[in-house]
């Protein structure tokens, strides 16, 4: 992993984690003095029980690939965190409602009981509900302080929007569901399942970044490419760690094959999961060469996205 050793690839998380986590607090005293008190809590559960935090880490690594500006003064030095957090806020609701008793029926998350099981079902679905448009109101608000014009922020609206909708996450999810039960789904249908349910997120974490860093379009597109690759890469060594990892590591119960989902693991074996998810990141690296992008933190979070134990 040419120039970063794992040390310095978890330093280098830690440092990056802890910022998000600054700038997910910041939206937070935003968001919940507008929450009717019912909601504030679950809001609050779900959006701080601490994730790996990697779709905003992925977009403040793409905006510093792409040569965006990182402003000294304080003011404006954190930005490029406020418009990643909006990634999260997506990432987290979409979490809350898929360990609702109708989704996966989960009462683990992040090594915690998960919102539902805490703040009930009612609360969990609205607090999930009221994320989205904070999320693209952080987005619109963070960009606005990083002094983007209006064309850019709207396009960086549009980008987290279709990501997050029917075409891209919810989308996926709902195929996610439809695959449960007797047949599994083809490997065509699983690679349209994952590219929405997680790709799609994922992918856009790297083009917000280019996108809001002012990216040439070759970079901004072998960026994009590198993000539909580690997603896909991403959600299969989930469906690995969900049939290979113990909770206490994993911060979840495994549950893929109670729910009968159809996931690579059913469909390839574990070994042949891994092996897919290891030509994805080899496809991954690939664009970024083609793209002539040279980020050693991407390489390595390439990388680390399958070699993860949680
Ligand atoms: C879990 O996402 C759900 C998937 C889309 C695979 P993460 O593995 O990123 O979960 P956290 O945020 O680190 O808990
Ligand atoms: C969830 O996928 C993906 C989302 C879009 C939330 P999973 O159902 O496999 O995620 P985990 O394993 O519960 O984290
Ligand atoms: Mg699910
Ligand atoms: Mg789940
Ligand atoms: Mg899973």
């Amino acid at each position: 992993m040419r120039g970063y050793p794992a040390l310095e690839l978890e330093s280098f998380l830690e440092a990056e984690r802890h910022r998000v986590g600054q700038a997910l607090d910041r939206a937070l005293r935003r968001i919940s003095p507008l929450l009717d008190p019912s909601l504030r809590g679950a809001v609050e559960q779900g959006v701080r029980a601490g994730g790996k935090r990697l779709r905003p880490i992925f977009c403040v690594t793409a905006y510093r690939a792409s040569g965006g500006r990182e402003e000294s003064d304080s003011d404006r030095r954190e930005a490029p965190y406020d418009l990643a957090a909006s990634l999260e806020l997506i990432h987290a609701y979409s979490l809350m409602h898929d360990d609702l008793p109708c989704m996966d029926y989960a009462a683990l998350r992040r090594g915690e009981p998960t919102t539902h099981t805490i703040h009930g079902e009612r609360a969990t679905v609205l607090a999930g509900a009221a994320l989205i448009p904070a999320a693209a109101l952080q987005l619109w608000i963070a960009s606005g302080a990083l002094g983007l014009n209006e064309g850019t922020r709207r396009e960086l609206v549009r980008i987290l929007s279709r990501a997050a909708g029917a075409a891209g996450m919810v989308g996926g999810q709902a195929l996610d569901l439809l695959g449960e039960g007797e047949r599994q789904l083809s490997r065509d249908e699983m690679d349209a399942l994952h590219g929405r349910k997680t790709g799609a997120l994922l992918s856009a974490s790297l083009l917000l970044g280019s996108t809001a860093a002012g990216a040439s379009r070759r970079t901004g597109e072998a960026l994009q490419r590198y993000g539909e690759e580690v997603g896909l890469a991403f959600q299969i060594a989930d469906d690995v760690l969900d049939a290979t990892a113990d909770a206490g590591t994993l911060g979840k119960h495994p549950s893929d094959w109670n729910l009968g989902k159809s996931t690579y693991v059913a469909l390839l074996g574990i070994d042949g999961a891994r092996q897919e998810a290891g030509l994805r990141v080899e496809q991954a690296l690939a664009a970024l060469a083609e793209g002539g992008i040279e980020s050693p933190p991407l390489e390595a979070l390439a990388r680390y996205v399958v070699h993860r134990d949680r």
